[in-house]
This record gives C-alpha cells, structure tokens and sequence, in this order.
C-alpha cells in the first residue's frame, strides 16, 4: 500500500474511534458492561504503552534495514494503538486504583526483555499472539452493548498484531521450532494468564468464558498460524 494510502486508512481508523468514544459515553450509564471494558482496555493499554517502547529501542539495537524498517514500522503502530486505547478510556468508567495489580502488570511486562534479541523476540511472539486470540475471543461473543461499540477498534488492533506476530517470529528465526522456543512461549502465555486471571470476571461480564480463554492461551501457538 502506499504513503498515502496508509496515512488515509488510518485517518478513517481514528475516525472511528472517535465515533465508538461517543457510542460509549451515551452508554455508560446504564451499561455494566462498561467497567468490564474498561478493565479490560487498562489492561491492553498498559501493554501498549510498553510495547511502543520496546519496539522503538529494538529498532534502535538491530541491523539490518529491512529488520529496522518493520520495528519502526510496529512501534508506530503500537504508539497508534496507544492513542487509540487513550481515547476510549476517556469515555469508559474510571477504574478504582489498584497499585497492586499494576505491579503485577509492570512485572510481568519488564520479564519479556532480554539481551539476546531472539529470546526478546519469541516472548514478543508470544504475547502478540495471544492478544490476538484474546481480542478474536471478545469479537466473536458479539457481546452485549456497549461492548460491541469497541469490537471494530479490537478488530484494527488484532489485525496489527497479527503482521507484529509475522514480523517478530521471523526475528526470533529458528529459536521458536526449539524446545527452548516452545518453553519461552509457555512461560510468556503462563505468566499472561495468571496477570488476567485477576480480570475473569471482567472477561465473564463480556460472555467470553474465562477458563476456555486461558486454556486456549496456555497453548503453544503453531508458528505459522498467526501471520
Ligand atoms: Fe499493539
Ligand atoms: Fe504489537
């Protein structure tokens, strides 16, 4: 696709969350379901927030410029991911401070880094993943309002991370076909589903069944299935 025609898909994308912002703002009131969107966007977005960072330092580490290129190419996608999640919150109930979870969360993100970018990598692998699976799970319980106002935001974002889990796969190279692969992918999906377990009722509130979700995660992704 084009300059051009990139800059202008993603103009109409932000247009839409504008739109879906305001859907949720006229909702809130009566929607329980908002606090369950609101957990589970505080959730993705801290992910972003990390994630944006993370691709912007491994651009920076790596050689290679078509490697580069595609790292540049993500982080500006996570940083649009941010603003994205960012303007939802602002129409979505505010959530009661819970320092202790976001610790949990700070923990769980600062594990994914390592000096060897190929383990760096496959833990990117990992994660990316199975936010896809999680987001694919919310959209397909078509679920009640206001939840359904959000789904075409989650639906932009898990398409993203789709062309991430393409693009760090083939950077972590032949360490994912590893026993050691498939042990770092484990421990990434373990520890993001002990981090969710704590917003299972979240995922309840949103007709997605908890325990199938974790399940599904706690499963080592076939390589090729996500890109
Ligand atoms: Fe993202
Ligand atoms: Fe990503």
């Amino acid at each position: 696709m084009s300059a051009a025609g990139i800059s202008a898909e993603r103009e109409h994308a932000d247009v839409n969350v504008s739109a879906n912002a305001s859907f949720i703002e006229g909702a809130r009131s009566s929607a329980p379901q908002a606090y369950a969107i609101a957990e589970l966007v505080d959730v993705l977005a801290f992910g972003e927030d990390s994630a944006a960072l993370t691709f912007e330092h491994m651009a920076q580490r790596c050689s290679g410029a078509g490697l580069y290129t595609a790292l540049k190419g993500v982080a500006a996608d996570e940083s649009r991911h941010q603003l994205w999640l960012a303007r939802l919150q602002q129409s979505l109930p505010l959530l009661t401070p819970d320092p202790a979870y976001r610790k949990r969360l700070r923990r769980f993100f600062c594990r994914l880094a390592h000096e060897d970018l190929r383990v760096h990598f496959a833990r990117i692998f990992a994660l990316d993943s199975a936010v896809c699976q999680l987001l694919a799970s919310v959209e397909s319980r078509c679920p009640p309002l206001p939840a359904a106002a959000v789904t075409p935001v989650f639906s932009r974002i898990r398409r993203d991370e789709a062309r991430h889990v393409g693009v760090s796969r083939r950077a972590a190279g032949a360490l994912l076909g590893t026993e050691r692969g498939k042990d770092l992918v484990m421990e990434v999906r373990e520890g993001l589903t002990q981090v969710l377990a704590y917003r299972a009722t979240a995922f309840e509130t949103l007709r997605v069944d908890p325990d199938r979700l974790f399940l599904r995660l706690c499963r080592v992704p076939r390589c090729g299935a996500m890109s």
